[in-house]
């Protein structure tokens, strides 16, 4: 199933890593896409001004540098576009920095939802879709990780606000009927990439002829997820509004009984180590790594790994694009991007 041409999607986070590719992906497919990105100060704001300036070249695109705790401003961006599907992925992202900023946290990732869920509520458009994390699975044992497991113990704020998140929109989707679809990403990389990120640090630190950081002395492991494979995955789901009491393979869904509310992993189910990571990274750039080996870091898991049936029944693929094909296009991007 696809999504008839032309939709209206209302995209948050669109000067993101993530949004920036998805409101591309959307615009190529002949989409309306209206872009809310708050340009906030975490990383470079001359690589998010960058991303914009490419998606404001399609007269398909608009964008509202508002932040979601604008709640006013929030309200009329939606009055005014009638979006048919908003996918939500502003936020404040990363894990080590919600050990220092842990405010952050709460006003972008809770208050900023929250003024966004009401004017979801208000603008009731098809389907809603929002971005969780693997790192909800927090100290979870059990591999790979499963859309129905139990994720009550998260190891950091981030994880903590992305799981409240989760909550707050089953409650939205239980009281009005609002089809919802949280997505639970698995380290999403490759071009125009995060530089808070490992791949975009290690890349920039080896090129620089400077040591990279190696925690847990390179023992972890990632379910590492191009950003291509990841985007599929998005509009695969986008065409998927959940339904009450219409499970699509009864034993694995995570469709709630009370809500049409489903939370999905979008990851390939294929972890790398971090040694091979960086071997990977080694190879595409030709240059040794200087390790400076550092120990596990707090809030951080040693290996993630999604479960990808539901993915699967659902949009009939999963990321499957080897870290070395990703590894390369975005060693050739960074070329390109930084000039070396
Ligand atoms: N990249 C990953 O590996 C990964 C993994 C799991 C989950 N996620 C989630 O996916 C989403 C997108 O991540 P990303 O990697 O593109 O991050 P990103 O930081 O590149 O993009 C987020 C964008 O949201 C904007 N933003 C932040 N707070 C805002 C606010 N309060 N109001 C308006 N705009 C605001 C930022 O300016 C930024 O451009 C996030 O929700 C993140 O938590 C990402």
């Amino acid at each position: 199933m696809s999504l008839p041409v032309p939709t209206r999607v209302l995209v948050t986070g669109t000067a993101g890593f993530i949004g920036f590719h998805l409101a591309r992906r959307l615009i190529d497919a002949g989409h309306v896409v209206c872009g809310i990105d708050g340009m906030t100060a975490y990383y470079d704001v001359g690589l998010k001004r960058r991303r914009h300036g490419l998606l404001r070249a399609s007269n398909r695109f608009s964008a509202h540098e508002i932040m979601l705790e604008d709640e006013a401003a929030t309200q009329a961006v939606f009055r005014d576009f009638r979006p048919e599907i908003v996918v939500h992925l502003a936020a404040q992202a990363g894990v080590r920095y919600s050990l220092e900023n842990p405010r952050a946290y709460l006003d972008a990732n809770l208050v900023g939802t929250f003024n966004l869920m009401e004017a979801v509520r208000e603008a009731a458009p098809r389907h809603f879709l929002m971005a969780s994390t693997s790192s909800v699975y927090g100290g979870n044992l059990d591999q790979p990780f499963r859309e129905t497991a139990r994720t009550a113990h998260p190891l950091t704020l981030y994880a903590a606000t992305k799981g409240a998140a989760e909550l707050m929109t089953h409650a939205y989707a239980h009281l009005h009927g609002l089809p919802t679809t949280m997505f639970r990403f698995f380290t999403v990389y490759g071009p125009w990439g995060r530089p808070d990120m490992a791949l975009f640090k290690f890349v920039r630190a080896m090129l620089a002829g400077e040591p990279i950081e190696v925690y847990a002395g390179g023992a972890m492991q990632r379910d590492f997820t191009y950003i291509d494979d990841l985007v599929d995955g998005i509009v695969g789901l986008m065409a998927q509004a959940p339904r009450l009491g219409e499970p699509v393979a009864p034993e694995i869904d995570s469709l709630s009984p009370v809500a049409p509310h489903r939370i999905v992993n979008i990851g390939g189910g294929s972890p790398v180590g971090l040694d091979d990571f960086i071997a990977t990274i080694e190879e595409a750039l030709g240059i040794p790594a200087k390790k400076l080996m550092l120990p596990l870091q707090p809030g951080d898991v040693p290996s993630t790994v999604a479960d990808t049936r539901l993915l699967v029944a659902l949009t009939g693929a999963r990321p499957a694009t080897p870290v070395s094909e990703g590894v390369g296009a975005f060693v050739r991007w960074y070329r390109d991007y930084a000039g070396r």
